[in-house]
């Protein structure tokens, strides 16, 4: 696969590139968007295939028969995760997003507290508040530019209103993969307050050597208040395709859930669910393994010239092609920061404070894009920042 061709992705209805100029002021015609959390690669040749297939056949209707699509999830969460899933466990919501609000809405009540361990991805906050579920925002601890779980603040903060605690594992924006001991802590802080755990986990795949993600499932003493969400959709880069995967092992919850699936006519999307069922092949996982290994590479190149500008820190990533970047050491207001990136780096990246608590100082800054514009971007932000060096 050639992750060094630049694809021009304006023009094609595509969020990324198409809303950067609307949403950031960033020029269109010489920006380079790093935002939106989508790579700037074609899929596998065998996701392009499946679809090619569709094309050709030429005929959309209903999506029936889920049986090689539940069978491919089965194969990629052994072989690649060591988790063995039960088919009946599994259901398709339209992409994570959904698939968070549909928890939401299946285990808690209006005012109820939903707890997240902030920064942490900024739809979470979106859909909870949007159902009219409070927010609790417990805030991670950077500690010397890793984030840690602080258990005692937490437990202090809980009230007994709260019913859920959306995770984020690996963790975005923080790129953390959390060790089995931090699992282990999540999950028993879950149990000391009740808590429904929806363990996000979309980031799974793209996990770099030397680190090892290990699914919630896995832990002891969570499967009766688990949901698993996993997808393929970042990993093989098919976000349009809506698809995710919710995945709960607990009969009672799966019950609840079924019902509310059922209530919100929530169907799958025949697009989506071919996709997956090729990525979660031999063949998607030779593509993944290729994929990480172009990403490592590319976040060496960002963090080597992000940490030599002075003021400027880039959290070290476990997991993920989310550079989260920290301006606290410049001293300079957000809006000074922001707009040096915006306009003289003319650069579209994620501000800090949308992912809540502990993100005020911190941009977040998209490095799955083809290697030369990485480092153009390095050039630029060097620029942009040369008053410092
Ligand atoms: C943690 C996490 N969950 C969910 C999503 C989005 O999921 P979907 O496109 O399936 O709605 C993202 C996208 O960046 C994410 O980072």
């Amino acid at each position: 696969m050639d992750f060094d061709e630049i694809i021009d992705r304006r023009g094609t209805h595509c969020a990324k590139w198409d809303k950067m100029e609307p949403i950031y002021g960033v020029p269109a015609d010489t920006g380079i968007a790093m935002w939106v959390a989508d790579m700037d690669f074609r899929p596998p040749a065998v996701v392009q295939n499946a679809l090619q297939g569709m094309l050709d056949h030429g005929v959309y209707g209903y999506f029936g028969d889920d049986s090689k699509y539940l069978a491919a999830i089965q194969w990629w969460m052994e072989n690649r995760h060591g988790w063995k899933v039960d088919q009946d466990w599994i259901f398709t919501t339209h992409g994570l997003v959904n698939g968070t609000s549909m928890c939401v809405d299946a285990f808690t009540k209006p005012g109820d507290g939903v707890v997240l361990f902030t920064p942490v991805y900024h739809a979470f906050a979106r859909v909870i508040s949007a159902a009219g579920r409070k927010v609790v925002e417990c805030e991670l601890v950077n500690n010397k530019g890793r984030y840690t779980l602080d258990f005692d603040a937490y437990d202090a903060q809980m009230t007994g209103n709260e019913t859920m605690l959306v995770f984020c594992s690996p963790h975005n924006p923080g790129g953390r993969v959390w060790t089995k001991d931090e699992l282990a802590q999540v999950a028993a802080f879950a149990k000391r307050h009740d808590l429904v755990l929806v363990s996000d986990e979309i980031h799974h795949d793209l996990v770099f050597p030397g680190t090892k993600h290990t699914p919630m499932a896995l832990i002891d003493d969570v499967q009766d208040r688990l949901v698993m969400m996993t997808a393929t959709t970042k990993t093989f880069n098919i976000a349009g395709s809506h698809s995710g995967n919710v995945i709960i092992p607990d009969p009672a919850l799966r019950a609840t859930f079924a019902a509310r699936m059922n209530a919100m006519g929530v169907s799958p999307n025949s697009f989506g669910l071919v996709m997956a069922t090729a990525a979660y092949s031999p063949e998607g996982a030779a593509w993944v393994d290729e994929l990480v290994a172009y990403l490592d590479d590319n976040r060496r190149i960002f963090d080597a010239t992000v940490n030599s500008i002075p003021g400027l820190q880039s959290m070290p990533l476990e997991s993920t092609y989310l550079a989260w970047v920290d301006f606290e050491g410049t001293g300079m207001d957000p809006s000074e920061f922001t707009k040096r990136v915006e306009q003289n780096a003319e650069i579209a990246a994620n501000h800090g404070p949308t992912f809540g608590k502990g993100g005020e100082t911190f941009m977040r800054f998209n490095i799955a894009t083809p290697r030369a514009r990485v480092e153009e971007a390095c050039t630029r932000l060097r620029e942009a920042f040369s008053d410092l060096q």
